[in-house]
């Protein structure tokens, strides 16, 4: 996309609709603020992008990597995209001298040299909380596997609820099976399901993104399958009352159902494969999903004696009842796993969250973080990266050290990894 082009040409950076998983990522990657939402489509404002393709590695789908030929001052509005159903045809320019297109023009927006476009481009830490590269030691991921235009059928054979079942949080532990189709995932990835049905304009539902619970051998060791860690979305994020499509339709699905997936998706949070390798989790509810598969695997291999790193497990839920796989989770050997619950509800416990935790357990926190061994994985509620972060700086400067330093150590070497949503 940075080849020459004639004067008053443009590239349009543009987000592809029909492959959009519209999971915010680039939005929120956006150092400038160039890409915006409504309820349709994720967009990008040919008046602010300067091109610099910071978005467009974290992007789960490639949905980001557009580029259509337009002329520059008629790039596609907001509101023509806001509309889009597919991305048009790329229109064929008229056939004007160069110069008469020029003179048309009003200014184009500035397309970044080769030497100025984001650093995250060439595998450098990218400019949010989390690093842009996955630890060294990192398995090789494949993504994209199966997309819109050839999604898998995955077959439902189990959905159980793991949080009690007379509690407000109805969080399902959902195993899909498929069959001989590959599907090869590692711990930290995500999928993407299609809920069937069309929204109140009638287009198809977009895919909804779940990050896999199970480790890259299955739910069941050996077994073509995975699991998800899904939540029943009844209130929007303002508390009123609304269902939410797929959650539901996941949540309500029975043994043998069949479900559309597309795949598998992530190559930067990705567990580190040395066996000393340590990691510090840091979930709240469904968040706990890539902790579970992360941790199993460990344990899997534990047994083989091939894992010998700590587990370090900050996991915050309203009550007991209400965190996810409490059970079994709290049966893990406690010389595998220092577990760490932060409740925010409990009747007569004051509330805590997962960054209040970090804090109280900040002299152990340091030692694992002396180790270039160690990384630190969050997910879950968006609202807790800000205060996770301001937790593991107060953790960090109480040993004298600099957190910003620390800080881009981490991202440089991939040991810092964020997914909220
Ligand atoms: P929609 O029909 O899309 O939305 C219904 C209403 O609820 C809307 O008003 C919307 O604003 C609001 N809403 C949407 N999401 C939420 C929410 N999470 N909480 C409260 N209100 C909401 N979800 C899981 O359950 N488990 C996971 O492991 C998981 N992993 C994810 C990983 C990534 C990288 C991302 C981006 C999202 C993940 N999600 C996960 C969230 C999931 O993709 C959906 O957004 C969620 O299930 C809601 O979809 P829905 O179709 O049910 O709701
Ligand atoms: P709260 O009781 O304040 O909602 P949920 O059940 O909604 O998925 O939330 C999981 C846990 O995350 C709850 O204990 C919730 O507490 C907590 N939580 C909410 N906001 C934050 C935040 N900003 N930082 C950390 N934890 C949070």
């Amino acid at each position: 996309m940075n080849a020459p082009l004639p004067a008053g040409v443009l590239k349009q950076h543009l987000i592809d609709p029909e492959v959009c998983i519209r999971c915010n990522t680039c939005e929120e990657t956006c150092p400038i603020d160039a890409i915006t939402h409504d309820s349709n489509n994720y967009v990008v404002d040919a008046s602010i992008c300067n091109h610099c393709m910071a978005c467009v590695p974290p992007c789960p789908t490639g949905s980001i990597d557009n580029w259509l030929t337009v002329l520059a001052d008629k790039p596609y509005t907001l509101e023509e995209q806001f509309s889009w159903e597919a991305l048009p045809a790329e229109q064929p320019l008229p056939e004007a001298p160069i110069d008469d297109v020029a003179a048309q023009t009003t200014e184009a927006p500035p397309v970044v040299a080769d030497e100025d476009r984001h650093p995250s481009l060439d595998g450098y830490p990218s400019t949010g909380a989390g690093a842009s590269i996955p630890p060294w030691s990192a398995a090789h991921p494949y993504v994209n596997l199966y997309t819109h235009k050839n999604p898998i059928t995955a077959t439902v054979v189990g959905n159980y609820r793991v949080t009690a079942d007379d509690t407000e949080s109805d969080i399902r532990h959902i195993v899909l099976d498929f069959g001989t189709a590959p599907f090869p995932v590692l711990e930290g990835q995500s999928i993407a399901i299609f809920p069937p049905g069309v929204d109140e304009n009638g287009r198809p539902y977009h895919a909804r993104q779940y990050s896999i619970a199970s480790p890259r051998d299955g739910e069941r060791p050996r077994y073509n399958n995975l699991s998800l860690t899904v939540k029943r979305v009844t209130t929007d994020y303002d508390a009123k009352p609304a269902l939410g499509v797929c959650s539901n339709y996941l949540c309500d699905l029975k043994k043998n159902d069949t479900v559309r997936v597309i795949g598998p998706y992530g190559n930067t949070f990705l567990m580190p494969n040395h066996a000393d390798a340590n990691i510090i989790m840091i979930c709240t509810g469904t968040g706990s999903a890539p902790m579970r598969a992360m941790t199993e695997r460990c344990r899997r291999l534990r047994k083989e004696s091939a894992f010998q790193g700590k587990l370090m497990l900050f996991f915050g839920a309203r009550t007991e009842r209400e965190l996810p796989y409490f059970g079994p989770l709290m049966n893990l050997p406690k010389d595998f796993i220092d577990i760490n619950l932060a409740l925010s509800r409990e009747v007569g416990q004051p509330k805590r969250y997962v960054q209040d935790l970090l804090v109280e357990r900040a002299a152990d926190i340091r030692t694992l973080l002396d180790s270039d061994k160690t990384c630190i994985y969050v997910c879950g509620l968006k609202g807790m990266e800000d205060g996770v972060l301001q937790a593991l700086e107060s953790v960090v400067s109480g040993a004298g050290l600099q957190w910003p330093d620390v800080h881009a150590q981490l991202k440089a070497q991939g040991r810092l990894h964020f997914e909220t949503y």
